[in-house]
């Protein structure tokens, strides 16, 4: 059995990071263009820099921790992935890294990582707890503005593609969590499911791609997610 996780900043809200679309289009009273693309960060690199530095500050806070949907997805993976034919991966449009916190390995990070940055000349990526800006010099070229965040931006194409559309077409249980159904590629995934897949969506409200999905959970992830993570164990030998 291959079953496929996908999730999106609702999986997260419950720890206190806002959603992209729940403040009239505006990222933490920004507007998604201005911080979220390479014009955004051509026009203004210093609001860029200073926008995700203030991310990387916020998760790194004490009290922001991983949420019961974390943990409940962490457990299923945890407890599945040694089991005999069966494969279960996450795909995440997220770039904080509570899944891992909560225990979870070798999550696909569709849209980058806050905790990483990248050199714009050699395209190599480190990992950052420091802010950075304009100033740092990169770790592998010294020159100072190479470096920028390790952050998909809109126009920007999604890491993993590849992997993740074969790991769709294989895919018998597709689970998407907490992601608005408005942002491609990730909208499409569950319509690249077999057609004898079975495909649940969890999430506050229903989405534009709702149709697609066979059956729908509707509630907060923290308090649906280890329901549903209890009976799949169970239905699972
Ligand atoms: N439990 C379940 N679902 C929730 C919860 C919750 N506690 N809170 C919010 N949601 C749902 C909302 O109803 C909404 O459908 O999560 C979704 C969040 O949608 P978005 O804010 O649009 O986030 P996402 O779909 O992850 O955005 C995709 O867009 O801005 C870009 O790159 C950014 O990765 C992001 C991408």
């Amino acid at each position: 059995m291959n079953i496929v996780i996908l999730t999106g900043a609702g999986i997260s809200a419950e720890s206190g990071i806002k959603t992209f679309r729940d403040n009239g289009g505006l990222w933490e009273n920004h507007r998604v263009e201005e911080v979220a693309s390479p014009e955004g960060f051509k026009a203004n690199p210093d609001l860029v820099y200073r926008f995700y530095n203030d991310r990387r500050r916020q998760l790194l806070a004490p009290e922001l921790k991983p949420n019961d949907g974390h943990e409940a997805i962490a457990h299923l993976i945890n407890t599945l992935s040694s089991k005999e034919n069966m494969t279960i991966q996450l795909i995440t449009q997220n770039v904080d890294n509570l899944h891992e916190r909560a225990g979870a390995k070798d999550v696909w990070h569709m849209h980058g990582e806050l905790m990483k940055m990248r050199c714009q000349e050699t395209g190599e990526v480190f990992e950052s707890l420091e802010s950075f800006d304009a100033t740092t010099p990169c770790p592998c070229c010294q020159q100072q503005g190479n470096l920028r965040p390790h952050i998909v931006w809109f126009g920007e194409h999604p890491f993993y593609l590849d992997k993740a559309f074969s790991l769709l077409a294989l895919c018998d249980l597709f689970i998407s969590i907490g992601t608005s159904g408005h942002v491609y590629p990730a909208a499409q995934f569950v319509s690249m499911t077999p057609d004898d897949c079975h495909r649940i969506e969890v999430n506050l409200e229903g989405t534009p791609v709702s149709h697609n999905f066979n059956e729908h959970i509707t509630g907060a992830a923290g308090v649906v997610l280890p329901k549903l993570v209890q009976r799949i164990l169970k239905d699972i030998p």
